[in-house]
């Protein structure tokens, strides 16, 4: 199984660009099932989360042509309603029932897989009660939910709990169902707007998106053209937080720095200097971080996929943070490996830390246990004297692509290596 390894403490500098979003991927391409149409995505991301979309997609009978840094993908004919056991490897899964059920108003899957960062399995009972408020009924049995609907209706729907996968899966269902549907307390994320956009722009009638009501008018059909991925918000932030946290200056191109305000209004606070225009983040040299404590939140507040790379921004921060996770209950457990690199830290409960810094960093032996602390880990690598091995890397090649050979293009040394 291959690690990476890293040999701390080198100087960091130079410019960094920023890929397609991860999280904007993984709905347009299950979106491509609601038309007949070939769609082509542009500013793909290579990620292994992708590769296994990809996959997904062609079970279900999709021609898919791919190129360097895009794809056109064609499904005339949807040769099969139930998803493969491929899924228990994606949560973002999940997202394919939306179209699926729109387009053979039936849809059988196992319960979607990913990152061990919620309670249990991670729940699916929102998608399953919206797909019941759009008339559907759902049975479960064997580990398989089966959904049928021989005519999909407009219905409401209130997400007692806000979901982004929730509200664009139930977006894309109740594109081609008969009437209205009024989505409430939705996800703000601005991957959901961009995905509305572009279906609006394939002919389907949908307001809100962006915001917590999204009303949706069904149409018959909806054609299928372009879509270019937005920068991924979530990767720009975390090379932000590396930057600061080496105390590197780094230059973060193709990105959108109004999709960050949570993390620079921070970095405003504690000292992190930084000069930002509209497609690009400059990080200056900041040797004197304050701490200051988060709270993780639903867009636009501060992301949870930020918090594992902030958690290691705060060891060399001076003074005491808390980390408050909200959303996910296994978020924070990767803070015990922080621990052992010589990190100050305190666990109060699951969902919250106390991070007490400045510390000197220590290489480790570590394991990735999920996407984002997986990163956190590399940039605690970057931080720490001497050598720190991460495995178990699958997880983070899900999320970053090349990130080794674009960190090692900075200056960092990290390494692939086969054990
Ligand atoms: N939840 C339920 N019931 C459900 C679904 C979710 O109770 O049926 C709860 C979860 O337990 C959790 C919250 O709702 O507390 C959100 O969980 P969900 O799995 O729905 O997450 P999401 O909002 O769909 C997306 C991203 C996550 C990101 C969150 C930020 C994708 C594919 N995933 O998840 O990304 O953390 O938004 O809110 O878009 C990542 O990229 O590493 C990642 C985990």
């Amino acid at each position: 199984m291959p690690k990476f390894v890293i040999n701390g403490q080198r100087p960091l500098a130079g410019e960094i660009s920023v890929r397609g979003a991860k999280n904007a991927a993984l709905k347009i391409l299950p979106a491509a099932l609601l038309s007949a149409e070939p769609i082509t995505i542009k500013n793909l991301p290579r990620i292994q989360d992708v590769d296994l979309s990809i996959k997904l997609l062609e079970e279900l009978g999709a021609e898919v042509d791919r190129g360097q840094d895009s794809a056109t993908i064609r499904i005339e004919t949807i040769t099969d309603s139930r998803i493969s056991a491929t899924a228990n490897k994606l949560r973002a899964s999940v997202v394919f029932t939306g179209p699926l059920l729109a387009r053979m108003r039936e849809v059988r899957f196992p319960h979607p897989g990913g990152c061990v960062i919620g309670a249990g399995t991670r729940p699916i009972d929102l998608f399953l009660e919206g797909f019941a408020a759009l008339g559907a009924e759902v049975e479960e049995a064997d580990g398989y939910y089966s959904i049928r609907a021989d005519k999909l209706s407009g219905g409401e729907y209130f997400f007692t709990t806000i979901s982004v996968t929730g509200t664009e899966t139930l977006m894309m269902a109740a594109v081609l169902a008969e009437g209205k549907t009024i989505l409430k307390n939705c996800a703000l994320e601005p991957e959901i707007a961009a995905l509305a956009a572009y279906l609006n722009s394939q002919g389907a009638k949908i307001s809100g998106a962006g915001t917590a009501t999204i009303v949706i008018d069904g149409v018959k059909r909806i054609s299928a053209g372009e879509f270019t991925i937005m920068p991924d918000r979530i990767e720009a932030g975390t090379f932000a937080i590396m930057a600061a946290a080496t105390k590197a200056e780094l230059t973060i191109r193709d990105c959108d720095p109004s999709h960050l305000e949570a993390l620079l209004s921070i970095f405003s606070k504690i000292g992190v200097k930084f000069s930002a225009g509209k497609d690009y983040l400059t990080i200056r040299k900041s040797p004197d971080i304050s701490s200051y404590s988060v709270k993780t939140h639903e867009y636009p507040g501060f992301p949870t996929d930020l918090q594992s790379p902030y958690t290691v921004l705060m060891t060399q921060a001076r003074g005491s943070a808390i980390i408050h996770e909200t959303i996910y209950d296994r978020r924070l457990l990767f803070t015990d490996m922080l621990a052992q690199m010589g990190a100050d830290i305190i666990m109060c409960d699951p969902h919250r830390v106390v991070v007490n810094g400045p510390s000197k960093l220590y290489g480790r032996k570590l394991t990735s246990p999920d996407l984002r602390a997986g990163i956190a880990m590399i940039i605690a690598g970057l931080t720490a004297e001497g050598k720190t091995e991460i495995d178990n890397i699958y997880q983070i090649d899900r999320g970053y692509e090349r990130i080794d050979e674009r960190l090692r293009s900075l200056g960092a040394d990290i390494t692939r290596q086969d054990d």
